[in-house]
């Protein structure tokens, strides 16, 4: 018998309305872990009336205090932290060492959005006029519908909800239904540390029915999405006159330079594109080589990717977990065959791997063109393509010919290259000597271009999930107009 899960609203763990539920299963062994409620409108509809009702005292709340709650919840994870990372590997296949990232990960934007209770800055700042005075304040936004994907099921909730619920919101948090699991155990620990009833509801169920629901519900008054483009788009359309913040994934790209440290940069490649199965907003699927090194490096990037071991992510010794589900195996090996009518030259890979389990083998195209699909849309597995480039301006304008924009990065020892792609780049975050991946929590991350727009973590998120409301403050006694009593 797996575990039933239920919807949590107004601070009670209860059944759908719909009566139905939906079962999710392990993507290693294809295993059942647990039933999951349906959800639909009508629990939608409660959902965000609890997060309504509960909006006035919550935001009263003086901001230090719901600080300290947030700093409760980051020791109440760090003590299950290994038991919530299993159950993470379980859930969505990533190994151990990196589901115990992503709980640390949330561990870390709890405390650095605790101490936000204490900071929350606005501004003061100068008058045109004697004696009054003008400063900014923050304030909540109001209910929060916070929708997330699987593939970092406790971080990327925490990015959201964090600031969400420090700066004073109260939320509707819809999680991805590969991974209901680990979303129910956020919210069950944040039951724990006192965060009132209504608060944070939590409600399951598909994207067409909840995702929607909440989207277009008049009284969310903000929309936090991390997912695919085309919903993004969809959110766009409907959600009527709301805040809104997307990340929409990306095409992200390592350059490497004749100067290059190769032993690093098959790290930081190996790492960039197979780490998470490739299923990261982050990932490495494209690499811009210098041509004279393109030979060498080939060569060296296969004989890596054909030594990293697939398997359970629970084993020992274990590099590569399976995909998330048998749809984005497909859509994997889709890839795979698009790339070689495209002409593009596979070296290593391109099937799946085992009876059981949805394992895709770490794949390397290479001479392959910036404009051939495989280099522009997105393929979330682990397939990463070799792109030649002359020089730096060839590589920067081909790392740039893409509709995404997230995390780039350049391989090279000559400062002039480095500041180049700095200021060239066109991506949110870009890393000099380092992967695709690795973004650190107190620092902005988002995208430009077709990524969306928004910044989650940093000082950023506090700006996202506040308004900021300008206040005058006149004691000169007298009506004094601005533009026009400035004499
Ligand atoms: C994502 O893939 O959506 O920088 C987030 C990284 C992680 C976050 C990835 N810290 O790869």
């Amino acid at each position: 018998m797996v575990q039933a899960h239920k919807l949590y609203i107004n601070g009670e763990w209860v059944a759908s309305e719909s009566g139905q539920t939906f079962t999710r299963i392990n993507p290693a062994t294809e295993e059942p872990i647990g039933t999951f409620q349906k959800a639909n409108e009508k629990d939608v509809r409660k959902a965000v009336d609890a997060a309504e009702e509960a909006f006035p005292e919550w935001s009263e709340t003086p901001p230090p205090k719901r600080g300290k709650i947030l700093l409760k919840f980051a020791q109440l994870l760090e003590q299950n932290k290994e038991s919530i990372a299993r159950e993470m590997t379980e859930e969505m296949g990533k190994v151990l060492l990196e589901s115990r990232g992503d709980v640390q990960e949330a561990i870390d934007m709890a405390e650095y959005m605790a101490g936000e209770g204490r900071r929350m800055f606005g501004y003061t700042t100068t008058s045109e006029l004697k004696n009054k005075f003008a400063m900014t304040i923050r304030e909540p936004v109001g209910v929060v519908g916070c929708i997330t994907p699987w593939n970092f099921p406790v971080a990327i909730p925490s990015w959201k909800l964090m600031p969400a619920l420090v700066c004073g919101n109260t939320i509707v948090f819809k999680p991805s239904s590969d991974t209901p699991r680990c979303a129910t155990r956020f919210v069950e620990l944040l039951g724990k540390v006192g965060v009132p009833k209504g608060v944070v509801n939590l409600v399951t169920g598909s994207g067409e029915l909840v995702g929607d629901a909440i989207v277009k519900h008049k009284k969310v008054r903000m929309i936090s999405f991390t997912g695919h483009r085309e919903t993004g788009g969809h959110i766009l359309k409907e959600a009527g006159i709301k805040k809104i913040s997307l990340e929409l994934g990306s095409k992200n790209v390592i350059i490497v330079m004749k100067d290059a440290n190769l032993d690093l940069v098959l790290d930081g490649v190996v790492w960039g594109a197979f780490g998470t199965t490739g299923q990261r907003c982050t990932a490495a699927s494209r690499v811009i080589v210098n041509e004279s090194l393109k030979k060498h490096f080939e060569k060296a990037l296969v004989e890596r990717a054909r030594k990293l071991k697939l398997g359970y992510g629970l084993e020992k010794g274990v590099h590569v977990g399976p995909l998330v589900n048998k749809n984005a195996l497909e859509k994997v090996h889709n890839y795979t065959e698009i790339g070689i009518k495209e002409g593009a030259k596979l070296l290593t890979g391109g099937k799946r791997f085992g009876k059981k389990g949805f394992f895709y083998e770490p794949t390397v195209f290479t001479d392959t063109s910036p404009q051939m699909r495989i280099s522009q849309e997105e393929i979330f597995g682990p397939t990463t393509s070799i792109i030649a480039a002359e020089n730096i301006d060839d590589a920067i304008e081909a790392a740039n010919s893409v509709d995404f924009g997230l995390s780039f990065s350049i391989y090279t020892q000559d400062i002039n290259n480095a500041f180049k792609a700095i200021k060239k780049l066109e991506s949110g975050i870009v890393y000099v000597n380092a992967p695709t991946i690795g973004a650190e929590i107190h620092l902005p991350f988002g995208g430009v271009k077709g990524t969306g727009w928004g910044r989650e973590g940093g000082w950023t998120a506090v700006e996202e999930f506040t308004n900021e409301k300008t206040v005058y403050i006149d004691f000169s006694g007298r009506l004094q107009r601005a533009q026009i009593d400035t004499d």
